[in-house]
């Protein structure tokens, strides 16, 4: 039985376009680690945080990490297990790209390694998405399904929780970029329509299922023409500086597609190759840094394996 274990989860793509809060997929990097150490002591400690800047609460009942491993203790239960973390965080905060999903699983993957494997990581998901809960006020399934099963996800019900891998085209790659501006998730879900017109509903069905459909035959070209949002993406983009000038960008220089990553600011685009992928990014960086904005930038094919033990 082991006494610790260093863990890493990945970040997410979530909504994929089309798919709001039913579809994701996992990338290689960034993402999150976590350090847990069994103590003698009962109960649950968050003991360190690095790379918030102070933003993310030590409270083991408010911090999504350690509440998250309460939940799991006590479904198991093991109350009466006392375990130290620390949560290093890889990752920018509010930035659409999963983050405080990928703290959350690399909590969950370290508690249940310490605990020798008792949940399956798709039997942790409705844990994952109760973090989801603390952290932006609904427990949304898309990032946390699959940072923990790694590929893509479909969600394809939430109550009952039905969470199905998808296949997808093994060239597959992303490239993501990360402009400098705050959008807490909860604001971003807040500022959508709650209600939708049917013709727009059917619009939005067709895509999901034409997106589906392409991943399943490799077919990037209905991938990329089914990747369209009418519902979530018009009110969303506007707090995404130059989003339609770096969509035309990107799709210029041979993106499949391109949208907003979460609930942004985050953006993607998916290409067939690395190669377009990376200069994709630097030329969205090069857009944003000509209107005096900073941005980070990440490219990865779709990562197959979700949380991993690293030490
Ligand atoms: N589906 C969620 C949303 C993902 O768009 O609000 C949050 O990253």
């Amino acid at each position: 039985m082991r006494d610790s274990v260093k863990v890493f989860a990945p970040a997410t793509v979530a909504n994929v376009v089309c798919g709001f809060d039913v579809l994701g997929f996992a990338v290689n990097a960034p993402g999150d680690e976590v350090v847990m150490k069994r103590s003698a002591t009962p109960g649950v400690v968050i003991s360190k945080i690095t790379g918030d800047d102070g933003r993310l609460p030590l409270d083991p009942a408010k911090n999504t990490v350690s509440a998250s491993v309460q939940n799991y203790l006590k479904h198991i239960g093991r109350p009466d297990v006392g375990v130290d973390i620390e949560l290093h965080k890889k990752m920018p905060i509010g930035s659409g790209l999963g983050s405080s999903s990928a703290s959350t699983v690399a909590g969950l993957f370290a508690i249940n390694t310490l605990m020798d494997n008792q949940l399956s990581n798709k039997e942790m998901v409705p844990f994952a998405m109760k973090g989801e809960e603390l952290a932006c006020g609904y427990g949304h399934a898309d990032n946390v399904a699959p940072a923990l099963l790694g590929g893509f996800v479909l969600v394809r019900s939430y109550e009952p929780l039905d969470v199905i891998s998808l296949p997808f085209p093994e060239a597959l790659c992303a490239a993501i970029v990360y402009p400098e501006v705050d959008v807490p998730t909860k604001d971003a879900r807040q500022m959508i329509r709650s209600k939708v017109l049917l013709k727009d509903a059917v619009k939005q069905w067709g895509n999901v299922a034409g997106l589906v459909t392409g991943l399943f035959t490799n077919d990037y070209d209905l991938i990329g023409r089914s990747m369209v949002d009418v519902l979530v993406e018009p009110t969303r983009s506007i707090l995404i500086p130059d989003f339609y000038k770096m969509r035309a960008i990107a799709m210029e220089m041979g993106a499949i597609s391109f949208g907003i990553s979460g609930s942004g600011p985050s953006v993607f685009a998916l290409t067939k190759d690395e190669e377009t992928a990376s200069k994709i990014t630097s030329a969205l960086q090069k857009q944003l840094k000509s209107i005096q904005i900073n941005s980070l930038s990440f490219v990865s094919p779709v990562n197959k394996k979700g949380p991993v033990v690293l030490d």
